[in-house]
């Protein structure tokens, strides 16, 4: 659905951007990860041609992006900006229609597809008089959410969508996201620095720094088979727990089956990560879930996982 080839982009005599390709499949959730002024943003904005390259080429559904008129495909890619980008002198429901009016809806149709996306981003119907400013800082994101969709385009581009948000607010918005069913079919380039973020939404993640990528793969391919060290030092800080989110209790059956031997294990939970087990095991141990695993277990069978792992390669 998208493809990147070489991309260049310098600003002045420093090299924001330094020969990046990748690919987004349709559907595909492709994640930018990297520290600050890496190349994030000024990688993103040249897909939707807010920033154009000095040399290199972006191509939409196999078309050069260069040889259509930046207006035009612009319709066809949700933007959401970094710190959300609504304008401040517009009202919420002026914000969610410029699109939309651009392309010459009738007030009604806007008025359905932002009630729709309202509620569907949990967003109370009286916020949409007020302006941005009176907004709280996650409310402004969901409404920086609920314009990128409103006319549904096939391509999203988002830029540290829950950036500006505290910790707590961020996993609960982060979840809800996971399952608003008007992005799963989507094609997502999203930008974060934020390494569990970075695991729990992408199909793949692009790691890059200093205008480069280190390593594009799935979250497991980074953490388990790191091409560099950059990249093995680049999640060491919350290495295990990012592993355990990798792992599902599924792929560890055989090593579980293993260390339960005794106790008989059934595996009915399997689609859950190990992290989320531990979870459970930690913090609702009041519920028995029948599959007779217990803290010691899941971590035995996780580290012979582990080690089978790093034996493969
Ligand atoms: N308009 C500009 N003029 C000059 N330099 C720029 C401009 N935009 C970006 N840069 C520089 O290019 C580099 C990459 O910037 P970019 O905004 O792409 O980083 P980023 O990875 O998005 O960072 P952050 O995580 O802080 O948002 C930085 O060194 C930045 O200072
Ligand atoms: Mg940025």
């Amino acid at each position: 659905m998208i493809k990147v080839e070489h991309l260049v982009r310098k600003f002045g005599t420093s090299v924001a951007v330094n020969n990046i390709s990748f690919e987004v499949k349709e559907g595909e959730n492709l994640i930018l990860l990297g520290t600050s002024g890496c190349g994030k943003t000024t990688t993103l904005r040249m897909i939707n041609r807010l920033i154009e390259p000095d040399s290199g080429r972006i191509f939409l559904n196999g078309n050069d992006i260069r040889e259509q008129q930046p207006e035009v495909l612009r319709r066809g890619i949700g933007y959401v900006l970094q710190n959300h980008g609504l304008f401040p002198h517009y009202t919420v429901a002026e914000n969610i229609a410029i699109v939309p009016n651009l392309l010459k809806w009738d007030k009604s149709a806007i008025k359905k597809r932002s009630a729709e996306l309202f509620e569907k981003l949990n967003l109370d119907e009286s916020l949409s008089e007020k302006y941005p400013a009176a907004l709280s800082g996650g409310q402004q994101q969901r409404v920086g959410v609920a314009r990128s969709l409103m006319v549904n385009p096939p391509v999203l581009l988002m830029d540290e969508p829950f950036g500006a948000l505290d910790n707590i607010t961020r996993n609960a918005i982060r979840r809800e996201f996971r399952e608003l069913d008007e992005l799963v079919k989507k094609t997502i380039v999203m930008v974060t620095h934020d390494v569990q973020e970075a695991f729990e939404l992408g199909d793949r993640i692009c790691l890059m720094d200093k205008g480069e990528v280190k390593q594009i793969g799935t979250p497991k391919e980074l953490l388990f088979s790191p091409a560099s060290v950059f990249v093995s030092e680049f999640f060491q800080e919350q290495r295990l727990q990012m592993e355990l989110k990798s792992v599902l209790l599924e792929d560890i059956f055989p090593e579980l089956k293993r260390v339960s031997a005794e106790d008989g294990f059934s595996g009915r939970s399997s689609k859950i990560t190990a992290w989320d087990k531990m979870d459970q095991l930690l913090n609702d141990n009041s519920v028995d879930h029948g599959d007779h695993i217990d803290l010691e277990k899941l971590m035995a069978a996780f580290s012979v996982h582990k080690d089978k792992i790093s034996a493969q390669k």
